[in-house]
């Protein structure tokens, strides 16, 4: 007698995820079989959006921790889960809500203005939560007179102020793949591709050259947004390299360059196509936050989704 061959384990995914009624959300940096099997792959924007108008029962979130924990906050009744629990992230692990709350203190009429790449009981500590694609909205939306105090990555907090020329105090936190591209990296890179049009993530290190050199300061989002419309063939890209998957796809006809090709989040890629198959079989790990916590964290994400133009 002749038995089916086993499935795939992408097919495998894909079969469970209906039988759970699960969507697949999956940020840029994931490694390709991850981002191939997700129903939707963006920034962390776009999937905090994705979260909180999907239909489905589960969310499976294929991210860090405080990603999962943003889709927990939006979509309360939904089941939300994390294939690997330790998935962290280096930047929202540099402050700690004890923290916030001394800084704060020091600044008892200042606004907190907090990047999403931070835990829930940081973001219940914010006025405003930002990404990476609409900081620079979210700081100027303030009022004029108000001190700002962003937290935590001071390369993007020193670009929105740069930016928006605003008072705005900086968190001494930074991501350590994106902390690494230096200037001088960026220069050398610069002169051997002087054709190559250069696209710069706000987290990194090298930003002070970048507001020279760079062509866009975007979002990973905004980076895939702009290689489909520019006329480029060639391009410089200073980010995490998972994004390149993408790029690579969607427009095979052009050149992808990292600036650095180790430029690799550790946390992103912990996640692989058969921890995604066991999180969907065993429904686990489950991300949630408590409802005192969430309740004021969800007030500074919807501050933040409220500002026009976001
Ligand atoms: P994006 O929101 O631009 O995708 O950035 C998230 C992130 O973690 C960058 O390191
Ligand atoms: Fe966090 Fe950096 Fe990884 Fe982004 S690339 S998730 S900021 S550690």
């Amino acid at each position: 007698m002749q038995t089916a061959p086993p499935l795939s384990l992408a097919a495998e995914i894909q079969r469970l995820k209906k039988e759970r009624d699960a969507v697949l959300l999956a940020h840029n940096y994931q490694i390709g079989e991850v981002q191939d099997v997700a129903d939707f792959v963006g920034d962390s924007l776009a999937l905090s959006q994705q979260a909180a108008k999907t239909s489905a029962r589960v969310i499976l979130f294929c991210g860090v921790h405080f990603m999962a924990e943003t889709a927990a906050l939006l979509a309360p009744d939904k089941t939300v889960l994390l294939p690997v629990l330790d998935a962290g992230c280096s930047l929202a692990s540099t402050i700690e809500v004890m923290q916030l709350r001394a800084w704060k203190k020091a600044h008892p009429d200042a606004l907190v203005v907090a990047y999403v790449n931070s835990t829930a009981e940081v973001k219940a500590e914010s006025d405003y939560c930002c990404t990476s694609s609409n900081a620079v909205k979210v700081v100027e939306s303030l009022p004029p007179d108000r001190e700002i105090l962003f937290v935590p990555d001071m390369y993007l907090g020193r670009f929105v102020r740069e930016k928006t020329g605003r008072k705005i105090l900086l968190w001494p936190g930074s991501c350590h793949v994106h902390y690494k591209m230096r200037d001088f990296d960026i220069e050398r890179m610069k002169k051997d591709h002087p054709r190559a049009e250069f696209l710069v993530h706000p987290e990194c290190g090298c930003l002070s050259s970048a507001l020279r050199f760079a062509d866009h300061i975007v979002s990973t989002g905004g980076m895939l947004r702009r290689v489909k419309e520019s006329p480029s063939k060639e391009f410089l890209v200073a980010t995490e390299t998972g994004i390149l998957h993408t790029m690579k796809k969607q427009c095979p006809e052009k050149n992808f360059i990292p600036i650095s090709e180790s430029a690799q989040c550790e946390f992103m890629k912990k996640i692989t196509l058969e921890n995604v198959l066991w999180s969907l079989q065993d429904m686990k790990h489950r991300v949630t936050v408590p409802p005192e916590v969430a309740e004021k964290a969800r007030r500074a994400i919807d501050r933040m989704m409220a500002v026009p133009g976001v």
